[in-house]
């Protein structure tokens, strides 16, 4: 059994900023206080993997500066193989300034700069060694060329994929990823994909059944404060969330996924991996910023046993 986790995704630079409201036009408003770190769908899904154990290979692209040096020297220090984590010439490395207001919710810009040129050469280039993985995640911070060719060449090859929809992107061509293991969107993406409603626990349910009568596998819907849903032939699994207080939710999406993925790997048990990612992500988002927020094995267990459970 493989238990590598490949990545195929972004990374970016993440800049927030606590805010008590957004400026007006033609507004200068002073804000509380800001953090940057290193963020981005893919490399947070990675280093959320690694913190737990996870053995990570990333393929990636970063821009001719110096955010593109500390990204790769960030990667190596949490252990994930950056071999194919490489500086794009005149690019700048993609950023993402992100605005948190009082109740912890965010709200994000991204500029993708180098990691719109990830091309599905680069995916053959690392075949190799993503052939050595038993899950690729994918995320839509990346060219749609690069995910329909890295779904397709996955599913030829007979590894197992969990493309995460976000940011929600209108093009994305369905039909093109209906090969993808797992689906999993959160219920914004949820509708953009469908095109129908999905704000309560029903709504998405339905709309999630109906991306499985197309032909997707497993569809794991992110309802935030109310756990995850997970819809496949089998009835529906619900899996709450655990309550905490929230500080800043940035990268809590991420957290899910890469807490699901170094669990999933190594049991193939869908639902035990939705619990652990619920419990991963609710950890996370008391405590600012996106991969700074991330917690280790050591950490994560601490808050395991602050709730009772048991890892
Ligand atoms: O999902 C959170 C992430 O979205 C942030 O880290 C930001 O970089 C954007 O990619
Ligand atoms: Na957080």
């Amino acid at each position: 059994m493989k238990t590598r986790i490949g990545v195929v995704g972004s990374n970016m630079v993440d800049l927030v900023t606590y805010t008590d409201r957004m400026p007006e036009a033609g507004e200068t408003l002073a804000a509380p206080s800001f953090s940057m770190g290193h963020g981005g769908k893919g490399a947070n899904q990675a280093v959320a993997a690694a913190r737990l154990g996870a053995d990570v290979m990333l393929v990636s692209r970063v821009g001719e500066d110096l955010f593109g040096e500390g990204t790769i020297k960030n990667f190596r220090s949490v252990g994930i193989d950056a071999r194919h984590v490489r500086p794009v010439p005149g690019t700048q490395s993609g950023v993402a300034p992100i605005f948190v207001d009082p109740s912890g919710e965010n709200r994000i810009l991204i500029v993708k700069g180098a990691n719109d040129h990830l091309l599905p050469a680069d995916v053959d280039e690392a075949a190799a060694d993503l052939r050595e993985c038993g899950l690729i995640l994918l995320q839509l911070e990346i060219p749609l060329e690069t995910i329909y060719y890295t779904v397709a060449w996955a599913a030829r090859e007979g590894i197992e994929v969990l493309l995460n929809p976000a940011p929600a992107v209108p093009e994305l061509d369905v039909e093109r990823i209906l090969q993808a293991t797992f689906l999993v969107p959160n219920q914004t993406e949820l509708t953009i994909l469908t095109g129908m409603p999905a704000d309560t626990r029903e709504q998405a349910e339905a709309a999630a059944r109906s991306l499985v009568s197309r032909g997707i596998r497993t569809v794991i819907v992110t309802l935030g404060a109310e756990g995850a849903l997970l819809v496949s032939s089998a009835p529906t699994v619900h899996i709450p969330s655990v309550p905490v207080r929230p500080h800043d939710t940035s990268g809590a999406g991420d957290a899910f996924i890469g807490a699901f993925a170094q669990h999933y790997v190594r049991s193939h048990d869908v639902a035990a991996a939705m619990r652990q990612g619920a419990a991963y992500a609710a950890d996370s988002i008391t405590r600012p910023g996106t991969q700074k927020a991330f917690a280790d094995a050591e950490g994560f267990a601490r808050f395991r046993a602050s709730l009772g459970e048991q890892g």
